[in-house]
């Protein structure tokens, strides 16, 4: 048994949350759930950003006060969590006094180290990326990312020593190969150390929204330098040691492909400067795109995506939760870009889930009510489906190690595959009652078992209700992945529940 502590970024509150975040926080739930399920001590941490000059725009140009507005806007996130079936442990927001404590005592750490100092700081700003840009990384004097006029900025500043750190990240990078996944990423953030690292403005005089600076009262920290801080600030960090040791340094944050250069570069270098180890791991994902273009709140509010078609929630009122949980994780592998649409969900939806899940599902049942007078045969030692069902166990468990939820899935669904084939060969539907059917239907039930138990990480919704049809009692999360995930442990004997269709097919065009 180990220890995993999954972090998703914590979310600007200028906007409400769109399908993007989902992305990001239904993948993090289900590696949190995985990893509950082999046994593991897990701590599933996820947030909200509530700094910077994008949310207190947001607030003034919604009429209200900053921080009515954050508490308005953090609690739609955590409806939407709650909505998608997400399993957070904790829910941080940057603007609770926990993390105000922990970010001075860690910023303080790094002063007191000599590592931040003041200086005037020029460059060019923009106000979506809360980020400075130079002349030459700007595409011509606008944001490369967002495309919008970047601002000229002149302000003293406190600094951190970034560039004292350039040699001890590569090293850190060549000692542990695993740092960030997958490769190109990580290949990414090497060459950007490589490159030469510039020192960083750390603080700001410009706006009072932010968490003040411990040793200059006139300074806020730069919204990016508190936020990330908030991974330390849920386990603990200048409040509890013991919690801290029992989470830090095995951490995993799951994080967009845009915000690489803080978590890999940054991130680790502000660890090591507090004098503590750096994180043990970085997976990023690429971006859900519409018609080629990210989803973003800044993009959508200039009118180039319409976000009420892709709000979480509504999605998950259309298709169901699980359904959207499984569109999510299976049609784009993290790591990559995937395309969103409503056609893929649909399409999704009719072929894995409605016919392939539902339909196996649906004929078990149903024969074992009309062979076997609604009682479940027990399954095979020696059961042609035995190989097969081991091969996918053992393949679905390692792509959920190694954060590959695509490819658990699909492995996963290789087994509902096989099974369908296997009942359609034998059709027991059409075998008179008796122990051919019982060996048949036996051995389904235990394929459906065994699948119930690979996909809860994803569906865990759907897959406790297929538990319950098949007559088993509590969830398939009640034991440890290593004594369920075993071909045989289907009991027999117990009443099978024909139900309703679990995914009624949607028309394409929905
Ligand atoms: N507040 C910062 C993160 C601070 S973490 C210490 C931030 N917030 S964000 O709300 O703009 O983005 C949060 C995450 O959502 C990012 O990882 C980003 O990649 C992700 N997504 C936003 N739009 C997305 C898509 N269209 N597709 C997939 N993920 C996207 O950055």
């Amino acid at each position: 048994m180990g220890r995993f502590y999954i972090t998703t970024p914590i979310y600007y509150v200028n906007d409400a949350p769109h399908v993007g975040h989902a992305y990001c926080t239904v993948n993090a739930d289900a590696m949190a759930r995985w990893h509950r399920l082999v046994g593991d001590d897990t701590k599933f941490l996820t947030g909200t950003d509530e700094h910077g000059q994008k949310v207190a725009d947001a607030a003034a140009k919604n009429g209200v006060s900053i921080q009515e507005w954050t508490d308005q806007t953090s609690r739609r996130f955590r409806e939407a969590w709650d909505t998608l079936g997400i399993s957070n442990d904790d829910f941080i927001r940057t603007t609770e006094p926990r993390h105000y404590e922990s970010v001075q005592k860690f910023l303080m750490a790094i002063y007191e180290n000599g590592y931040i100092y003041k200086d005037v700081y020029q460059g060019l700003y923009c106000i979506s990326c809360e980020d400075y840009f130079t002349l030459e990384s700007s595409d011509d004097g606008k944001c490369p990312i967002h495309g919008r006029l970047l601002t000229e900025m002149e302000e003293e500043n406190w600094f951190f020593r970034l560039s004292a750190f350039e040699d001890r990240l590569l090293e850190y990078y060549d000692a542990h190969p695993g740092f960030v996944t997958p490769e190109t990423k990580r290949n990414e953030a090497y060459s950007f150390v490589k490159g030469g690292l510039r020192d960083i403005s750390i603080t700001r005089t410009s706006i009072s929204w932010g968490v003040p600076v411990p040793w200059d009262e006139q300074h806020v920290f730069y919204v990016w330098y508190d936020a990330l801080i908030n991974y330390l600030t849920a386990i603990g960090y200048g409040r509890d040691d013991d919690e801290v040791g029992e989470w830090w340094p095995w951490s995993h944050h799951l994080i967009g492909k845009e915000i690489i250069r803080f978590h890999c570069v940054w991130w680790p270098a502000m660890c090591m400067a507090a004098g503590l180890e750096p994180p043990s791991h970085v997976q990023v994902h690429g971006w859900l795109l519409v018609g080629g273009q990210k989803l973003s709140k800044t993009m959508a509010a200039e009118g180039a995506v319409r976000l009420s078609d892709i709000s979480p929630v509504v999605l998950t009122n259309e298709f169901g939760v699980d359904p959207i949980r499984y569109y999510l994780l299976r049609d784009t592998s993290l790591g990559n870009d995937g395309e969103f649409s409503l056609e893929g969900i649909t399409h999704r939806y009719n072929t894995d889930l409605a016919n392939n899940l539902g339909n196996l599902v649906a004929r078990v049942t149903t024969v074992v009510n009309s062979k076997c007078a609604g009682k479940g045969p027990a399954p095979r030692t020696d059961s042609p489906l035995r190989v097969e069902a081991e091969l996918v166990i053992h393949e679905t468990a390692a792509a959920w190690n190694r954060f590959a939820p695509q490819s658990a899935l699909e492995a996963t669904w290789r087994l509902i595959g096989s099974t369908n084939a296997f009942l359609e060969q034998n059709a027991p539907w059409k075998m008179e009652p008796g122990r051919d059917v019982d060996d048949v239907l036996g051995d389904a039930l235990e394929a459906i078992r065994l699948v119930t138990v690979l996909a809860t990480p994803a569906m865990p919704g759907v897959c406790e209700e297929i538990w319950r049809r098949i007559g088993l009692g509590g969830s398939p999360i009640d034991e440890i992945f290593e004594r369920s995930a075993v071909w045989g442990r289907y009991p027999g004997g117990r009443d099978v529940e024909k139900g309703d269709p679990l995914f009624p097919r949607i028309k394409s065009g929905a």
